[in-house]
């Protein structure tokens, strides 16, 4: 695996990575269906600014090279980028806005983070002019928004990886006390209970329900949303997915499942 810190030392045309490190199993599945496309996979590590509304979360959030660098070269990147803060952001920049999909959910607890996300992604794609580039369904919102702005980068969804009790797999699970970790499991339960049901109502209640069975879990919210644009799902939906986020001790957690493909439930 060649280390460069620009990305003029990359020719075009790569399977594309981004990540902001803290490399864990679930950016080692992204990196391994990347390889299987093709050989040419370019892992980016850029802790982006932009994305936080907290400059503690920004001082906060876990650096740890030396790992990232041996789970990229064992899973198949062959070139990790890793540009200084001057290479993505130039003296003069324009920030790229989000729209409406940008304000809500996800958007609505951080301010201002998915116009931070969809700016960075743009310019990664701008500097490396990947051929595709592949980010995991676990934060669904931001693949949705990023398919958005992606104009001539395919942009592939990769399937959450998620561990023996259903939890996605997440940077922020290492920060779960083993109490929470284990009340965690809660989110996927709720998302079953979602996908089992009759119709949407039920779906629905099934899921506030079953969080509130975790006393530990602060619900924030349980939607099932239409994939295209995250309104309300309703029987005429052709794609919906449940989404759920909430809180446990401190740590925000989300999750999603998709429930519906082309049609009614
Ligand atoms: O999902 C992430 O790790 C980041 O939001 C991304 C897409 C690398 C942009 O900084």
């Amino acid at each position: 695996m060649k280390i460069v810190t620009s990305a003029s030392e990359i020719d075009g045309g790569c399977t594309f990575v981004p990540t902001m490190g803290a490399l864990h199993a679930g950016h080692a599945s992204l990196f391994k269906l990347a390889k299987a496309k093709s050989d040419f996979v370019v892992a980016s590590i850029f802790v982006n600014p932009l994305q936080f509304d907290d400059a503690q979360d920004l001082a906060n959030y876990p650096r740890t090279p030396d790992r990232d660098i041996e789970i990229a070269a064992d899973s198949g990147v062959t070139h990790l980028w890793l540009p200084k803060e001057e290479e993505i952001y130039p003296s003069k920049i324009t920030k790229i806005s989000a729209g409406q999909l940008g304000n809500i959910y996800e958007g609505a607890n951080r301010s201002g983070h998915f116009d931070g996300v969809v700016t960075v992604v743009s310019r990664l794609f701008e500097l490396l002019k990947p051929e595709s580039a592949i980010f995991g369904e676990k934060d669904f919102q931001q693949l949705t928004l990023i398919k958005e702005i992606a104009k001539g980068v395919k942009i592939i969804a990769a399937p959450t990886v998620r561990e023996a009790d259903g939890l996605a797999v997440s940077s922020r699970n290492v920060r779960l006390d083993k109490e929470s970790r284990s009340a965690a499991s809660v989110i996927y339960q709720a998302l079953i209970a979602a996908k089992i049901s009759r119709n949407l109502q039920e779906a629905r209640s099934q899921m506030r329900k079953v969080c509130a069975t975790q006393p530990l879990f602060n619900l924030d919210y349980a939607e099932v949303i239409d994939e295209q644009d995250f309104s309300i799902a309703t029987d005429s939906t052709l794609n919906s997915r449940a989404i759920i986020a909430g809180w446990l001790n401190g740590v925000r957690l989300i999750d999603n499942m998709q429930m519906t493909t082309g049609g009614l439930r």
